[in-house]
């Protein structure tokens, strides 16, 4: 619901507004965060909206449009399809949507499968709560499909020569209310928030994959992010099965990839140097800092978890990220490209997903160092 004036909340303050249980306040910045804070101490939860050109920025997600169903896009409409939401899947053509839709059904149903054989749930209970997540989502192959929904959320691929005309056509063609969320994992979130024309309705929504399986929401803000937009964001992503939200500036990397890819191109760098080999740098990392995996291991691995997919990223991403962040920050030592890894790309051994990178593999197991 929302409270127009300070007088209507001086209204809703002192009525008895059963059933109310998310408040959102329209106005100006200042006396809106005023009417919200009393709003909040009377009702309970409360997200404060700001007018844009006279229109409230909503203040509660229900109907998520989720564009790009691959690796990422497919687990993060099926989160909010569980989470109760009315979910538009968008793919640009009729076979990748297809595809996204068919991994959205496999997954639910091998989710519910598992509760089934772990004795928590019944079979009864698996087919009802199958039918209810399925039942909130559709699909589409227009972009226009996404024009009313409260939230969306970019999973398409990550370069911004596509990103950014992404949000210039999604801000022209989306309610003024909408906000945006862009799951990039390392591309500036600012960049894209100015392409859409609505810089300040927009976040960083960045899961992990497998989204099914990983807990973490990075929620990102800019400098224009609006406050009540953020926390409008955060409480959504918190609304998710198993989801733990942390926050953090658009800084390059945000805070997991920000720690984890320095970390690894440190190690590629002691290997350049000759300090340690390979075995036993991912040897220390593991019995000394109890990392699950060392970092070279790590490396080509790195964000391909999803095991049947047989895509997947590897040691030419992690380059790439390193090159961008690189050309963006050239005075970042914690940013460069270390020789050993640039020659496993050009070499095309990138990691698990081609059977050989630092390692050799056997689908998902390491047998040993490449040489
Ligand atoms: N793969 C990961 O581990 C991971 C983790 C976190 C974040 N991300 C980020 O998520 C985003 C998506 O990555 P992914 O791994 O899911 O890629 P992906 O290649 O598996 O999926 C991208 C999908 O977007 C579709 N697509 C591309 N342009 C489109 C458009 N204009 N309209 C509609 N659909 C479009 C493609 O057809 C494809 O299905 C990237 O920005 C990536 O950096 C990836």
């Amino acid at each position: 619901m929302l409270l127009r004036s300070a007088s209507s909340a001086r209204r809703f303050g002192t009525g008895g507004a059963d059933g109310v249980r998310t408040v959102g306040v329209g106005g100006v910045e200042i006396v809106g965060y005023g009417i919200a804070r009393a709003a909040a101490q009377r009702f309970g939860p409360c997200v404060g909206t700001t007018r844009r050109f006279g229109t409230a920025v909503v203040d509660d997600v229900r109907t998520v449009g989720v564009v790009g169903l691959g690796l990422m896009g497919h687990g993060i409409a099926q989160a909010a399809a569980q989470a109760g939401m009315k979910v538009v899947g968008v793919e640009r053509e009729q076979a990748a949507l297809e595809l996204g839709k068919n991994r959205i059904d496999a997954s639910v149903t091998r989710m519910l499968a598992k509760r089934v054989a772990k004795g928590t749930l019944t079979q009864e209970g698996a087919e009802a709560e199958a039918a209810r997540t399925l039942a909130n989502l559709s699909y589409d192959t227009r972009i226009e499909a996404v024009h009313d929904c409260d939230l969306i959320v970019e999973a398409i691929v990550e370069d911004m020569r596509i990103k950014v005309p992404f949000w210039k056509q999604l801000g022209a063609l989306c309610k003024p209310s909408a906000i945006f969320g862009s799951n990039t994992s390392s591309l500036p979130i600012t960049a894209q928030a100015e392409a859409s024309g609505r810089p300040a309705q927009m976040v960083g929504l960045h899961f992990f994959n497998p989204v099914q399986l990983m807990k973490l929401v990075e929620v990102i803000k800019t400098a224009h992010t609006e406050p009540a937009v953020f926390e409008t964001a955060k409480a959504w992503a918190a609304r998710l099965p198993d989801k733990v939200v942390v926050s953090a500036k658009d800084t390059p990397g945000f805070i997991v990839n920000r720690l984890l890819v320095p970390a690894i191109a440190q190690a590629l760098a002691m290997v350049d140097r000759g300090d340690a080999s390979i075995v036993d740098i991912d040897i220390a990392m593991k019995l000394g800092a109890g990392h699950p995996m060392g970092p070279v291991l790590l490396a080509d691995y790195v964000r391909s978890m999803a095991t049947r997919w047989p895509r997947g990223v590897g040691l030419d991403t992690t380059r790439a990220i390193l090159a961008g962040w690189v050309a963006a920050y050239p005075n970042e030592p914690a940013f460069f490209v270390p020789a050993c890894l640039e020659a496993k790309v050009a070499a095309g051994q990138l990691g698990r997903k081609t059977g050989r990178g630092f390692y050799h593999w056997d689908g998902d197991k390491p047998l040993g160092v490449a040489q």
